[in-house]
């Protein structure tokens, strides 16, 4: 098959069906834009399963995403989808760049969820942008900033329920959304460890990237253990 892209953690192929793409899931691991990396053996595989499980869940509840199904250990058949190049992050708890950014402690707990755009290009380090740059940079409609906004909302209250019954926080995380050649905008890329923060309801243990990013050790055995508790 042809591939159409490689990202840090994926990569993209066409397929027969002109309609569909084939992810396949990498055990590369890579942070501050690129400049850590290193390879975690069956990253690839959980995320992959934790993704598909997510995607399955969202789109029982109503959000549209790019899932059609899970093809083997580390392949899942998508949508064909056009990425917007936007990073749309939601905060429940203060952590990492917001941290850093603004001088606060990590673990804060917000009264509202906080929302924020990155416009996803590496060569400028994926800067913080607001609705205003997002149109004048033409990377969305009016409209279509509303509509991503609405479900990332949505996105996070199915998503911080459903971790909540794993006595897992839903810390913050970050979505990527897509547009159909037909023009609709739906959830893509991936919901994994990779892109979202995790923690033990009780002990506040990472169970996510953030053990890669910060050298605290045994990197899959934290994805291992959110994917446990899923099954
Ligand atoms: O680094 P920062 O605190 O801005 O990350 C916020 C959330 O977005 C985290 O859950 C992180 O894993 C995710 N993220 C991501 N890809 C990026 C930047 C952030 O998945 N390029």
């Amino acid at each position: 098959m042809e591939m159409l892209y490689e990202g840090k953690a994926k990569k993209i192929f066409k397929t027969d069906n002109e309609n569909e793409y084939m992810v396949y899931f990498k055990d590369d691991a890579t942070a501050f834009n690129g400049i850590k990396k290193d390879e975690i053996n069956q990253k690839g595989i959980i995320n992959n399963k934790i993704s598909s499980r997510v995607f399955e869940l969202l789109e029982s509840k109503g959000v549209k995403t790019h899932y059609i199904k899970n093809i083997s250990d580390r392949e899942m058949l998508v949508k064909v989808v056009d990425i917007v190049p936007l990073e749309v992050i939601v905060r429940n708890i203060s952590a990492g760049s917001m941290c850093k950014r603004l001088g606060i402690d990590e673990g804060i707990e917000f009264e509202k969820p906080v929302f924020e755009f990155s416009y996803k290009n590496d060569e400028l380090g994926d800067p913080l942008i607001n609705d205003d740059h997002a149109m004048a940079l033409k990377l969305a409609t009016k409209e279509e900033i509303d509509y991503i906004k609405n479900q990332a909302y949505k996105i996070n209250e199915i998503l911080k329920e459903f971790f909540k019954k794993l006595d897992l926080k839903l810390v913050d995380f970050k979505l990527e959304f897509g547009k159909t050649p037909s023009g609709e905008i739906i959830l893509a890329d991936e919901v994994s460890p990779d892109t979202c923060r995790l923690w033990d309801i009780n002990t506040n243990e990472k169970l996510d990237k953030d053990r890669f990013r910060r050298d605290l050790g045994n990197v899959i055995e934290g994805y291992k253990e959110v994917l446990n508790r899923m099954e």
